[in-house]
């Protein structure tokens, strides 16, 4: 009887050790590593993560990674794993250093068996992503920051893995939008976890220069803050020397290496706004408050300069420990030096042909002062044009011609082509996400990129260090949406610069970002899912019918869909969608994607409106249209009530109204004016038509359409669609003079969009 019980004690131990407690969660189903390593063999058995499991760390090296993990674990399970410098237990994480193994130096071999764990590599940053692999085959949970009641089970397989790529980097700009050291800091713990292994940290724009200077205190003072259109002080922020050596130690904890960025000779501004002697004109500058390019660039002829850059330069080596400085060379207009004695003087003193090479001349002489302490230059794929430099490193941006070209020429480059790998480009419909600055590169493009280009001579492939993906943050105002345009893209730049092109399979990626999606929501990471769009129409949020409307939904990849039809805010409880809906009648839906978590998408409302078409007017179609211009900033369309306008001219087409400036031309306050373009136009039948303003307001017959006052114009996303009889109709748009979020109005050409598309 005793023995009876005791064999079903033992059972009862067995059965709750692998299915009592907690069932496992959907996202921890199946290997999970990320980016996918090399090799993997599966065998039988787990290893079971305990309190007693003991770290086995031979030097003073694989200890402090030891310790690195035995914090984390023992945050998410509330275990307190020691540590040997010997193997004297079998439930043990072993960690060496052996030569010659058969991966690269950051590569490592991973062993798990129900008795041990022992993770090989050359060097500790080898070691220290066999120890973040080993975290991604325990469930999510482990990243959690407050212990979690689970069973630690880690299955029994060998991996042997090392990346593709050297260079797997993320950049980020803090000057259009600053982000603080909790902020950077919490992007090293994830951005380590998916093994990217170096942070370009551009640090001075013409909007805003981040980083102290003890030399040029103004600089400090002034450049380091903004007055933005809509009146208020942006600023002032920067990082002091301390936190910058704070955040690189940090980093190098999780073999991140970070990449200091000092734009020259362009994107200058906030500095010349301080020292206003090292430009062409003299200035006066203010830390520019709009995007785009600026045509106030440092005097390349004047030798304060050089002097001025080399200093600077010279402060900021010390702080970093990489091998690399990047001094930007991006969007430098050469309209000043055109015209400036300086710089013309300069060109004729050094044998140069034209400005191109002032601008490499300018290149070489920060050259000379990086290689004088060791570090070797990176920029961007504009510094090829006026020659390249003898040591550069080219980052290729505009596409990846910048890149075949250098390394056709021997040099090495780093692929950031904006078609697959700019974080600030939407990642779903425009008319569902939040504005960014344009482009549209989903989750699966990021994916799918190939960082060697075709073109490129094979014999010249070991010149391509990697990729990085780029966050400008222009239109990114927080760090939560910085988060968002990031994150999952981010990870898929993971696989694609570590993974082997063979094991890249972007279904298994997306299966995998459930799992990861819990590790990030540990780390508090606000990451982009996406959300509902139309599947066969438009994506417009309403809807304009006249017998029925369908609504058929899909999102960017697939997710489970919920909806609501009574105005409330849909859960992960509400109806899923399965199938298109057809709408007779007025209709409110509400809608949102579900990941396996539970975890959902911010909610999309489409207003669903049965309409009758609106009478056509019996005046002839004119191809004039009238526009009136009040000068002046104007926040609001009321302000234009009762006022004469300044000037007022017929015009054959919207686009030509006179105070348009074009893309990113210079628009200063007193530039300012509002239009208002009024006329005809006709259609075709009666239909219905999409409608798109970027205008503050749109009328058509004399009805408010399109309001999009005090909004970031750029972003409007309030296009719809809108029931017209066959001929006439009459039309308006007003659109006021001022700056929004750094977008000034006058940049915009296109009043309106008809179409029946
Ligand atoms: C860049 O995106 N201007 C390098
Ligand atoms: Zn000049």
């Amino acid at each position: 009887m005793l023995n009876c019980i005791k064999t079903l004690v033992a059972f009862v131990v067995v059965v709750s050790a692998f299915s009592c407690g907690q069932k496992t969660q959907p996202y921890n189903k199946g290997i999970n590593i990320t980016p996918k390593p090399l090799e993997l063999v599966s065998k039988n058995g787990k290893f079971i993560l305990k309190k007693s499991t003991v770290f086995v760390a031979g030097n003073e090296a694989l200890s402090t990674i030891a310790d690195f993990f035995i914090a984390k674990i023992n945050r998410a399970t509330g275990y307190a794993l020691g540590k040997s410098s010997e193997k004297n237990s079998d439930n043990s994480i072993e960690l060496a250093i052996v030569a010659g193994l058969t991966v690269n130096d950051e590569g490592y071999l991973l062993d798990v068996s129900s008795n041990g764990i022992q993770i090989k590599a050359k060097t500790p940053q080898g070691i220290f992503y066999g120890m973040q692999t080993l975290m991604q085959l325990l469930p999510a949970e482990i990243e959690s920051q407050k212990p979690v009641v689970t069973e630690w089970l880690i299955p029994c397989l060998s991996v042997r893995d090392e990346p593709r790529f050297k260079y797997r980097g993320q950049h980020l700009d803090v000057c259009r939008h600053f982000f603080d050291l909790e902020y950077i800091k919490k992007q090293m713990d994830v951005l380590a976890m998916f093994k990217i292994n170096k942070f370009h940290w551009h640090l001075t724009d013409d909007q805003g220069w981040r980083i102290e200077s003890k030399k040029y205190p103004q600089i400090n003072r002034i450049s380091t803050q903004r007055t933005e259109g809509e009146g208020n002080t942006y600023g002032p922020y920067f990082y002091t020397f301390e936190q910058i050596r704070e955040i690189v130690a940090y980093a190098r904890e999780r073999f991140i290496e970070i990449i200091p960025e000092i734009e020259l000779p362009g994107h200058g501004v906030a500095a010349l706004a301080a020292c206003p002697e090292l430009s062409c004109t003299g200035g006066h500058f203010e830390v520019r408050n709009i995007w785009g390019v600026a045509n106030d660039v440092y005097c390349a002829g004047n030798d304060a300069t050089i002097a001025f850059l080399t200093d600077i330069i010279e402060e900021v080596i010390p702080l970093f420990d990489s091998k690399y400085f990047h001094i930007g060379g991006d969007e430098c207009p050469k309209i000043r030096w055109e015209k400036c004695p300086k710089c013309q003087a300069r060109i004729k003193q050094e044998k140069l042909k034209d400005e191109h090479e002032l601008q490499s001349w300018v290149v070489a002489q920060i050259e000379k002062v990086l290689l004088k302490h060791n570090k070797k230059m990176i920029g961007w794929d504009e510094i090829l044009e006026g020659g390249l430099a003898t040591s550069a490193t080219v980052m290729s941006w505009r596409g990846e011609q910048g890149g075949i070209d250098a390394a056709n020429l021997g040099h090495d480059v780093i692929m950031t082509p904006g078609n697959w790998l700019y974080l600030d480009h939407y990642q779903g419909n425009s008319a569902v996400e939040y504005p960014t600055i344009g482009g549209y590169t989903t989750l699966e493009e990021t994916y799918g990129y190939e960082p060697l280009p075709k073109g490129l001579d094979s014999n010249k492939a070991h010149h391509i260090l990697g990729a990085q993906a780029n966050e400008w943050t222009e239109y990114i105002h927080s760090p939560q949406h910085c988060e968002y345009m990031a994150f999952p893209r981010m990870i898929a730049l993971a696989e694609v610069t570590w993974s082997a092109k063979e094991q890249r399979d972007y279904k298994d990626f997306e299966r995998r970002i459930d799992n990861l999606s819990v590790r990030l929501d540990a780390h508090n990471i606000n990451y982009h899912i996406p959300i509902p769009e139309q599947k066969s129409t438009r994506t417009v949020n309403h809807v304009a019918f006249i017998d029925s409307a369908l609504i058929d939904l899909t999102t960017t990849r697939p997710m489970k869909i919920v909806y609501t039809l009574d105005g409330s805010e849909p859960d992960q409880n509400s109806a899923e969608y399965r199938q298109p809906f057809r709408f007779t009648a007025n209709a409110t839906l509400k809608v949102r994607s579900v990941m396996l978590s539970g975890k959902m998408s911010r909610v999309r409302t489409i207003e669903i409106e049965k309409q009758t078409y609106a009478p056509a007017l019996s005046a002839e179609p004119t191809n004039v249209f009238k526009a009136e211009y009040y000068k002046g900033k104007h926040l609001k369309v009321a302000e234009l009530n009762g006022k004469t306008p300044d000037e007022t001219e017929q015009i054959a087409d919207p686009k030509q109204y006179k105070y348009h400036v074009g893309d990113y031309a210079e628009v200063y306050e007193r530039d300012l004016c509002s239009t208002v373009v009024s006329g005809y136009f006709s259609v075709p039948a009666d239909g219905i038509y999409y409608l798109s303003s970027l205008a503050d307001e749109l009328w058509i017959d004399g009805k408010l359409q399109i309001s999009n006052e005090g909004q970031l114009k750029k972003g409007a996303a309030s296009d719809k669609t809108i029931a017209l009889a066959k001929g006439v109709h009459a039309i308006k748009a007003i659109r006021l003079g001022n700056i929004i979020k750094g977008w000034p109005s006058q940049w915009d050409n296109s009043f309106w969009q008809i179409s029946d598309k």
